[in-house]
């Protein structure tokens, strides 16, 4: 029976972890997959979640099952970051903890696809794996041009698609630094999606991956939480992977906003269901880790500052690169305007293997490169590099 099965390519991104691994060069760049590295390339422990690790050590007396929605007291104090001084909107949202970002898009997507959703419209580029989860499911999506060439958001792009939009159909939104582009809506932008998205009656899903990379905690919240006051309903997927460095602990959050307690009650036992036929029971250890350290005010600074730095490291390097400006065959001024981990280089793949092969310098196929692989020791080789496969 095995033999029907076809051979599939390895994740692209993920084969790259591999290739850069294997590469003896000493000064090879890893511009690959989406981890913050310090000014040395580190992705160290964050030192809040060491310091609630450390106390889960000493205090957790049991390790027994918490049911499909995880850790509540994690999902319940995310929640403030998220949506603001009235967290559930007037009791209008609740959520679930989900093996990370990746399994909340997915439970979002199942979920919504139950409910009737025939069709999800997606900029793209996006994240490779959005379209792979909306495939595997088989619902279908419909594309629009998230940016423009310029390297700023095409909002006449996504206005056109809310408006055009067949009926039972969603609109996934980045909340916030668009992966890949790193190309965000402004706040007048997210103000008008808001209300094509209210006058239209297109479902939102909403992916934050990002939250307190981009702009700061509460400003990369802006976009989320003016659609969120427009509509009816909508889902958050939720990611605390990157903003808590919590990467291979799988930390994540689905949230559904419904317009009528019984509703939400009643999408909520869809949603454990569809949890507990995938995956049964979220994995604990970085849920309760984040719980530990926002119920602690002081593990809360520590965990902000942390958050600040890292922030402002990529803001340095964004700097940098928007100084260098047109590049050999690539103007890199826009990088400057553009937010989080990500941005797209405009090269060809035979640039990018190029830069791979004669310059030890690692990135997606796509062009994407992670911000935060580069450091203040290694970007004016990158700078030299492109110019040199782009000339
Ligand atoms: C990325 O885009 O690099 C990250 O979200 C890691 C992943 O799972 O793709």
């Amino acid at each position: 029976m095995l033999n029907r099965l076809e051979t599939q390519s390895p994740d692209a991104l993920l084969a790259l972890i591999k290739l850069y691994a294997d590469d003896s060069r000493t000064d090879k760049i890893d511009l690959g997959v989406g981890v913050y590295r310090t000014d040395d390339g580190d992705t160290p422990v964050f030192a809040a979640i060491k310091a609630a690790e450390q106390r889960l050590v000493d205090t957790q007396d049991s390790k027994s099952y918490l049911g499909p929605e995880g850790d509540m007291g994690f999902v319940n104090a995310l929640m403030p970051y998220i949506f603001g001084d009235d967290a559930t909107m007037g009791g209008r949202i609740a959520g679930m903890q989900t093996p990370g970002g990746t399994g909340a898009v997915r439970l979002a997507a199942a979920l919504a696809q139950k409910a009737g959703l025939e069709r999800l419209y997606m900029g793209t580029p996006s994240w490779p794996n959005h379209a792979q989860i909306f495939r595997d499911i088989e619902l279908e999506f419909a594309p629009f041009e998230h940016a423009k060439s310029d390297g700023t958001a095409n909002i006449d792009g996504v206005l056109e698609a809310i408006r055009s939009a067949q009926p039972n159909s969603g609109i996934l939104l980045h909340g916030c630094c668009h992966n890949p582009t790193g190309v965000e809506y402004t706040a007048e932008q997210w103000d008008a999606i808001g209300d094509a998205i209210a006058e239209t009656g297109i479902f939102p899903i909403i992916d934050t991956a990002y939250q307190g990379l981009g702009d700061g905690l509460e400003e990369d919240a802006v976009g989320l939480r003016s659609v969120l006051a427009k509509v009816p309903e909508a889902f958050i997927a939720y990611s605390c992977d990157k903003n808590f460095g919590m990467y291979r602990d799988r930390v994540g959050a689905f949230y559904i906003m419904a317009d009528d307690q019984a509703v939400l009650d009643k999408a909520f036992t869809n949603a454990n269901a569809l949890a507990r036929a995938s995956w049964s029971m979220p994995p604990d250890h970085g849920g309760s880790a984040v719980r530990e350290i926002l119920r602690d005010g002081e593990l809360t600074r520590l965990w902000l500052d942390e958050l600040d730095t890292m922030r402002e490291r990529m803001r340095q390097v964004r700097a940098r690169l928007a100084e260098a400006g047109q590049t050999g065959g690539v103007d890199l001024t826009p990088l400057g305007q553009q937010n989080g981990l990500f941005s797209v280089l405009p090269v060809s793949k035979e640039q990018v293997a190029m830069l791979r092969e004669n310059h030890g310098i690692y990135m997606a196929g796509s062009g994407r490169i992670n911000i935060a692989g580069l450091n203040m020791g290694n970007i004016d080789r990158f700078i030299a590099a492109v110019a040199d496969v782009t000339a």
